[in-house]
């Protein structure tokens, strides 16, 4: 299809070649099945000569990826374009992708050679690859700085030779859109075999610009971005897909291109990546941050609540997200809780609108974010219920056994009685913990997500602890800040523990009002 971008993922190569330490076979694996799943047309797997489990990792991939092509990088020499055929054997789709700088900066401080023994070195080498493999990939390193006659001449001599993909990285990130626009634009006027091949962007992103020039690229005939999940890779990263590929796919109206991305798992393979790759996704990253879709002030949340058009050009849902989040912080207005409660299922004469708001805004000063089941609790239950404390802290002792295992006193009210736990516990405390309350309470609380920050506030450490539980299908949250990370631990799980209690008792409350107004029963 004519305009069809082709999408080259190269998380597993430029993007692993950044991370503080490398991945093994498996997640390697992980990560490749989950891009194949999210439609990327071209997975590069790795540098396979660089180290003996990289050459392995790609021999493994190669066995199972059965929709994406595959493919390995190799420098313009042949023992490595070789060991890169060897490595994907086993498939019957592969690429070999060659590379060799171009920029005369590189050509005569990096290799010390002449542009005409680039131009021959790279010959030699697709001659090589060409044993093994039609699918191949050249790139010029540095394109973005090399001069454009030298690139037109070269690009020519490549597509001559029988190269099916030439890409033009701006390996250092340097250029801005119109230029890197304009290097395209001109290769299309002058390199008289140019619709031999098709002409592939690998964009840096150290002045920020890698979506904006991949996209400038395509408007003047390039057919291939290169990049990676979360924009991870060499300095400043690379290309992000997810940005790239949604908006390609949003401003359709003016871009006028397809590509074959299964939009709906950009959030899961995005969650994935960050997750094997240990990368915290920033909150305000585009498309897939925490805040991408959450609406804080009160303008904004009323203008969501009327359209969603008002303040979201992408549907959540489109990329895998399930809902929209209204984030309730003390910045939220009456319109806010008024359409969280009806989303909860209760009608407006439930509760008492005024009230129910001064409450919330008092808590949301303390507490920063409110949840649904905060929201409840503060519309049904009594000030009493709310402050009682179900479980309290009153304090804790910590004893270190051995370097790795150390021994918990935990004194603490629950109820009126005052109660004491002791706790062993070697690596990860708050899933210790839980496990001691599953165990000792007979129930099962499960932890999706556990977050410990801990920052440099006017020289003291200040920790902040940030959890997501699951009990009996349902979710609690809690985000507690302190300055001492044992305290916070401890309380952030009665926290949970005390807003699984209130919404028993929330769930009583609920059937007596049915048992005494339903006249049926
Ligand atoms: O940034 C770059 O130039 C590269 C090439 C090997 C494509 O990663
Ligand atoms: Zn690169």
């Amino acid at each position: 299809m004519k305009n069809r971008i082709i999408i080259l993922d190269t998380t597993l190569r430029d993007g692993e070649q950044s991370l503080k330490s490398s991945l093994n076979t498996k997640e390697k694996i992980e990560i490749a099945l989950s891009l194949e799943k999210l439609g990327i047309d071209i997975l590069e797997l790795g540098f396979p000569i660089s180290s003996p489990q990289e050459f392995n990792s790609i021999k493994e991939i190669s066995k199972i990826i059965k929709n994406s092509t595959i493919c390995s990088l190799a420098r313009c020499v042949e023992k490595d374009i070789d060991i890169a055929a060897k490595a994907m054997k086993s498939s019957n789709n592969f690429r070999i992708h060659i590379f060799l700088a171009t920029s005369y900066l590189h050509i005569k401080s990096k290799l010390q050679k002449t542009f005409e023994e680039i131009v021959q070195l790279s010959i030699n080498a697709i001659k090589i690859a060409k044993k093994y493999t039609d699918d191949i990939e050249f790139s010029c390193e540095d394109a973005g700085r090399t001069s454009i006659d030298n690139l037109c001449y070269i690009v020519e001599k490549l597509i001559n030779e029988g190269v099916k993909t030439i890409n033009i990285p701006d390996t250092v990130g340097f250029t801005i859109p119109s230029q890197f626009g304009d290097i395209i634009k001109n290769l299309f006027n002058r390199v008289p075999n140019i619709d031999k091949a098709i002409i592939s962007v690998h964009c840096h992103n150290d002045l920020g610009m890698a979506v904006a020039n991949s996209i400038a690229a395509i408007q003047n005939g390039a057919k291939q971005i290169e990049g990676t999940i979360l924009g991870i890779g060499e300095r400043a990263g690379n290309t992000s897909i997810e940005e790239v590929c949604m908006a390609i796919k949003i401003r359709k109206d003016l871009l006028k291109f397809k590509t074959n991305i299964n939009h709906k798992y950009i959030y899961r393979t995005s969650k994935l990546v960050s997750k094997i790759c240990k990368i915290k996704i920033p909150s305000n990253k585009a498309i897939i941050g925490n805040n991408a879709f959450s609406h804080s002030s009160g303008i904004h949340q009323d203008g969501i609540i009327k359209n969603r058009k008002n303040y979201e050009i992408i549907n959540p849902e489109s990329i895998g997200i399930e809902t929209n989040r209204l984030n309730l912080t003390s910045r939220s207005g009456r319109a806010a809780i008024k359409y969280k409660m009806k989303e909860m299922g209760y009608k407006k004469e439930d509760y008492d609108l005024n009230q129910l708001y001064d409450l919330f805004i008092k808590l949301a000063d303390k507490k920063g974010q409110i949840f649904d089941y905060d929201l409840e609790n503060l519309a049904f239950l009594t000030k009493e219920e709310n402050e009682s404390h179900f479980y309290k802290l009153i304090n804790y002792e910590i004893n270190f056994i051995y370097s790795n295992k150390s021994k918990f006193l935990i004194k603490f009210k629950h109820g009126k009685k005052t109660k004491k736990i002791e706790l062993e516990f070697s690596n990860n405390f708050i899933y210790s913990l839980i496990k001691l309350f599953n165990r000792t309470m007979n129930i099962n609380i499960k932890i999706c997500n556990y977050e410990m920050n801990i920052k440099n506030k006017e020289k003291k450490e200040i920790c902040s602890i940030n959890i997501k539980v699951e009990y009996e299908s349902q979710k609690f949250y809690e985000i507690i800040e302190g300055y001492d990370m044992w305290e916070i631990s401890i309380k952030s799980i009665f926290n949970i523990l005390n807003n699984i209690k209130k919404k028993e008792r929330l769930k009583k409350i609920k059937l007596s009002k049915v048992n005494l107004n339903d006249k049926r029963i």
